[in-house]
Order: C-alpha cells, then sequence, then structure tokens
C-alpha cells in the first residue's frame, strides 16, 4: 500500500565499522533502545536494527548494520556494505591502535560501497578523559583531510549518540 511505498522512500541503510571493542554494538543499543552494557561480548555475525528518525518534520528510517570488528567474526563483507548510503566509522579515543586503523576501514568501505557514502568518523568513549591517547584535534585533522564529519561520542553517558546518527542520515537526506 501507499504507506509502505512512503516508508520505503526514506529507508536508509547505515553501516557500523571499526576495529573490535571500539564501542559499535554499544552506540547502536544506546541510540535505539537507550541501553548500554558494560560488559558487552564481540559481535558474532550481523545484527541490524530500524530506527525512526525525525529530520526537518520528516520520519525517516535507517536501518542500521552491525557487524563484528574482527575479522574471523565477519559475515560476508560485499553483503554487508551492499545498498549502504551511510557509514559511522569508530574509534576508541583510550586506544590510539583503533584510530590508525581509520584508514584500512576506509579502503574496505571504499572497495565495497559507492565513494559518495556520507561517513562521520566518531571517536567513542569519550568519557574516558584520563585513558584518552587520541585528542579531538587529531580526530578533527584526520576527518578534515578524508572529507569525513567528525564527533566524540560516549555510549556509556550518551553524549553525541544521537547526533552522530542524525548526522549521517541527515546529510544522507
Ligand atoms: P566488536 O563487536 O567486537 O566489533 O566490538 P564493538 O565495537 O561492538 O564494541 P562493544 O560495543 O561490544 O563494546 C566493547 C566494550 O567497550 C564493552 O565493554 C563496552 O561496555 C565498552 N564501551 C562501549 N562504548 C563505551 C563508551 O562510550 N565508554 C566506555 N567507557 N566504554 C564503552
Ligand atoms: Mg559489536
Amino acid at each position: 500500500n501507499s504507506e509502505d511505498e512512503q516508508a520505503e522512500d526514506y529507508l536508509f541503510k547505515i553501516v557500523l565499522i571499526g576495529d573490535s571493542a571500539v564501542g559499535k554494538s554499544n552506540l547502536l543499543a544506546r541510540f535505539a533502545r537507550d541501553e548500554f552494557y558494560p560488559n558487552s561480548k564481540s559481535t558474532i555475525g550481523v545484527e541490524f536494527q530500524t530506527q525512526k528518525l525525525n529530520i526537518d518534520g520528516k520520519e525517516i528510517k535507517a536501518q542500521i548494520w552491525d557487524t563484528a570488528g574482527q575479522e574471523r567474526f565477519r559475515a560476508v563483507t560485499s553483503a554487508y556494505y551492499r545498498g549502504a548510503v551511510g557509514a559511522l566509522l569508530v574509534y576508541d579515543i583510550s586506544r590510539h591502535q583503533t584510530f590508525d586503523s581509520v584508514g584500512r576501514w576506509l579502503n574496505e568501505l571504499h572497495t565495497h560501497s559507492d565513494m559518495n557514502v556520507i561517513t562521520v568518523l566518531v571517536g567513542n568513549k569519550s568519557d574516558l578523559k584520563d585513558a584518552r591517547e587520541v585528542s579531538p584535534a587529531e580526530g578533527k585533522t584526520l576527518a578534515e583531510a578524508q572529507g569525513l564529519f567528525f564527533m566524540e561520542t560516549s555510549a556509556l553517558d550518551s553524549s553525541n549518540v544521537a547526533a552522530a546518527f542524525q548526522t549521517v542520515v541527515k546529510e544522507i537526506y
């Protein structure tokens, strides 16, 4: 019916990517269900959740896909990226090594999807102030060089989580 067709018009696929344990699954849990898991296990395979967003008074559905950062737990990569129009590329501000992987994730994203995928570089775990290894300036500089949006988030204290997803959807729309 027409209602379904209208919903289809505004269904955007967004993928979460980044190293293991950076907090991809918790960003999704916080955004979609306002939940946080202090001891969450690594994702195995692929999960997705559909979440409604209101952008400029229009209802938009984002289908957000989450997979394992660990190679051995990942499902077929091309299927994961197929049809994606947005991406959240996540690193952990308390582990510089996860920031060093950003280039590799960008390569994978560009290999398997359209170059025009709207991408937000997300420095997660901003609550871990004493353990910080990546400065906001470092994140911002890389984002600018690669033409990405940039945001620091915390799935633990919720800061900027909705804003990160809203940024990507708003830019797609
Ligand atoms: P994979 O599924 O293995 O790729 O990992 P992931 O990126 O989905 O990470 P996950 O969401 O499972 O989180 C890993 C660990 O970091 C868990 O113990 C979370 O509780 C913790 N964590 C996630 N987000 C935050 C955050 O914003 N702040 C803090 N302090 N811890 C977080
Ligand atoms: Mg996960």
